[in-house]
């Protein structure tokens, strides 16, 4: 599969991460270049970037933006430069709670800098840019991989369905979910796709379906209450999902919704994928009920999608980004290093 449409990239020479605006798809194709560390907050919280590994590596990026323009006009110490990138960091780890390889990235970066600590600032800016770039070259590949591992699990006319976007549009490229699909498309292997719209923020609706169309892949919008009808009539033999963070003992936070999925996919005897890299495995939260859920907006429930307000004035509304589907209902998950089941082994 070629990428369509690029997530992100790194526009160095004008110190930005230039990242594709996911609210306006798949209207509009609007590319937005982020040049300070509040833009990229912005960028992640209002969901302009969303999808565990694109955020990991949006603030990534962002942060070595920021220390770049930090280190231009500070000329810091190295212990200053530390202190600004705790400091910074932090306010980024803040913009979404839920998917655990946003923090994850931003501990490789510190990582690398403390290895380094004693070199001078500019070496130090260098180390930052070298390590973000990573992030995003390592997310592509093991995306490839996770591709190969569950195109394996797939046989020919296989129908897959799958919940929110964890596409191409949800990593650097290429997705987690989808990979599976993608690879088995590139291999002449044909699937069907079915999609749920995913309600509130419509991440089924509007880039699954946007980005599976334009790959040519057979794709069916489906509204997300009407997965067990399709799975009823027998169209679905298998459930990919991506997820934010998978805790220690296989519980899995992934859009709001997933869980209900795995259930149906439980009754109706169909098997239920995860697909992640390996950092998005969390072993220092013990169980599901450790994971903590972001809470948004009510508005994106009353009003966002709708040409005028549909819900009553003053109605109580509950608007988990995230639920946690437990362990028992998931077959295995499919990551770079293979497919895994918990525990999850010291040496993966
Ligand atoms: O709120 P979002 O759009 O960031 O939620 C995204 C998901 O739930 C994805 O399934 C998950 O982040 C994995 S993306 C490869």
């Amino acid at each position: 599969m070629s990428q369509p449409l690029e997530t992100m990239y790194l526009d160095d020479v004008n110190s930005a991460l230039v990242i594709l605006d996911q609210q306006l798809l798949p209207t509009e194709v609007k590319y937005v270049p982020l040049t300070t560390l509040e833009q990229v907050y912005h960028a992640i919280h209002t969901l302009q970037v969303r999808g565990a590994p694109a955020i990991g590596v949006s603030a990534a990026m962002g942060l070595y933006i920021h220390m770049k323009d930090y280190a231009q006009k500070n000329a810091p110490t190295s212990s200053a430069f530390m202190a600004e990138m705790e400091r910074a960091g932090a306010y980024l780890a803040s913009s979404r709670p839920t998917a655990v390889n946003l923090q994850w990235a931003l501990n490789e970066l510190t990582h690398a800098i403390e290895i380094n600590k004693n070199r001078p600032f500019l070496d130090l800016v260098e180390i930052l840019r070298q390590t973000a770039e990573r992030i995003m070259a390592d997310d592509m590949e093991n995306n490839r991989l996770i591709g190969k591992h569950g195109a394996a699990l797939l046989k020919p006319g296989m129908g897959i369905l799958t919940h929110c976007n964890a596409g191409a549009l949800a990593t650097a490229g290429y997705g987690t979910a989808l990979a599976p699909i993608y690879y088995a498309d590139e291999n002449g292997m044909d699937v069907r796709v079915y999609v749920d719209e995913t309600r509130p923020i419509l991440q089924g609706a509007r880039l699954t379906a946007f980005e599976l169309n334009a790959a040519g892949i057979d794709t069916t919008l489906i509204c997300d209450n009407m997965a067990a009808t399709v799975m009823a009539k027998g169209w679905v033999d298998a459930v990919f999902v991506g997820c934010d963070r998978v805790a220690a003992n296989g519980d899995t936070a992934n859009k709001i919704g997933t869980h209900g999925v795995a259930v149906l996919a439980k009754h109706f005897g169909i098997p239920f994928y995860v697909c992640a890299p390996f950092s998005t495995i969390d072993k220092a939260t013990a169980t599901g009920a450790d994971i903590l859920i972001e809470q948004r907006d009510p508005k994106e429930v009353t009003h966002m999608w709708y040409t005028s307000r549909v819900a009553p004035d003053g109605i109580n509304v509950f608007n988990p980004a995230f639920d946690v589907t437990p362990a028992a209902l998931i077959e295995a998950f499919i990551t770079e290093k293979g497919i895994l089941k918990p525990p999850f082994d010291t040496k993966h």
